[in-house]
């Protein structure tokens, strides 16, 4: 590991400065911050239920990390009024909780967590069902399922010397061999001292093209896959992104840190809930097959 932080140039890509911050420093504060944040997307996992609005699942959320000495970095980001994002079904993301949402049978959602621990963030993201698996539609099953495939993919393509290139170009692989679409709009991010800053992390792109990956970087991988097309608009609530087909979206997130080896990942789930079904789902019922 280097001795102090250092800043390099993302040549390859947006051709902004991508902080590095000394790793003794960062990862054991990006590990506390990541922590939290996959503790808090593993404790609200029984709540989401059929009846339950996306408003109180976020008053849950906002109690559980306060009461865990974290801040919702998304409560008054930019305007952002909640304290996560929950996006349902054709919500390719940035859904904003509300007591009018209701989960219905059948649903898939993502939420996406970000805490502020000690001044350093976490951002992590998953895939729920809503009710027995058995009623999310089988395509829906597919694309939380790829969609899962693809974010690890690009975690397994990260290691010093790699580029974001790779990285974008095995997610994209895994989501377009199975007939899915890639957003283009929205990518992942730099984080660490702050919420989103350089590096850019597309969820597409070529091999061995972009910025070439350093030990300490920190940065977000988080693919939002459709079913149908990749277009996406933002609706006049100024956040909520839907596909413009609605066709179903899906996403999953980790954070992540370059090492010496390879990949660490901050956001591990400590319950080990890694994509739905989760332990507290119904089982699918009998004769329901994968999709
Ligand atoms: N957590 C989201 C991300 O993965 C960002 C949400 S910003 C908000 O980057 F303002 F929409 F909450
Ligand atoms: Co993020
Ligand atoms: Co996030």
């Amino acid at each position: 590991m280097m001795k102090k932080s250092e800043v390099v140039i993302d040549k390859g890509g947006t051709g902004k400065p991508v902080p590095i911050p000394d790793p003794a420093e960062s990862f054991p504060a990006m590990r506390r911050a990541g922590h939290l944040a996959a503790l808090t997307l593993d404790y609200i996992t029984p709540f989401v239920r059929p009846g339950v609005s996306t408003g109180a699942l976020d008053r849950l959320i906002d109690t559980f990390i306060r009461d865990h000495g974290g801040i919702p970095a998304t409560l008054g980001y930019r305007g952002y009024p909640k304290s996560c994002c929950i996006s349902v079904n054709h919500v390719v993301n940035h859904g904003i909780p509300s007591d009018d949402k209701i989960l219905r049978p059948g649903d898939i959602l993502n939420i996406d967590v970000t805490v502020i621990l000690d001044g350093w963030y976490g951002d992590t993201s998953r895939m729920f069902y809503v009710g027995d698996p058995g009623k999310v539609p089988v395509k829906g099953r597919r694309l939380v399922e790829v969609t899962f495939e693809a974010m690890w993919a690009g975690i397994h393509a990260v290691r010093p010397g790699a580029t974001l290139g790779d990285v974008g170009c095995a997610i994209q692989r895994v989501a377009e061999r199975n007939r899915f679409a890639v957003v283009r709009e929205f990518v992942g991010h730099g984080i660490g001292r702050e919420f989103h800053q350089p590096p850019e992390v597309r969820h597409f792109g070529r091999a061995g093209e972009g910025l070439v990956l350093q030990p300490g970087m920190i940065f977000t991988i988080e693919p939002m896959i459709n079913a149908g097309g990749a277009a996406v608009k933002v609706l006049k609530d100024g956040w909520t992104a839907v596909t413009r087909d609605r066709s179903l979206s899906a996403q999953f997130e980790h954070t992540v840190g370059v090492t010496e080896e390879g990949v660490e990942i901050f956001t591990l789930s400590p319950a080990g809930y890694e994509k739905p079904p989760y332990p507290a789902d119904p089982p699918p019922a009998a004769g329901e097959g994968r999709g």
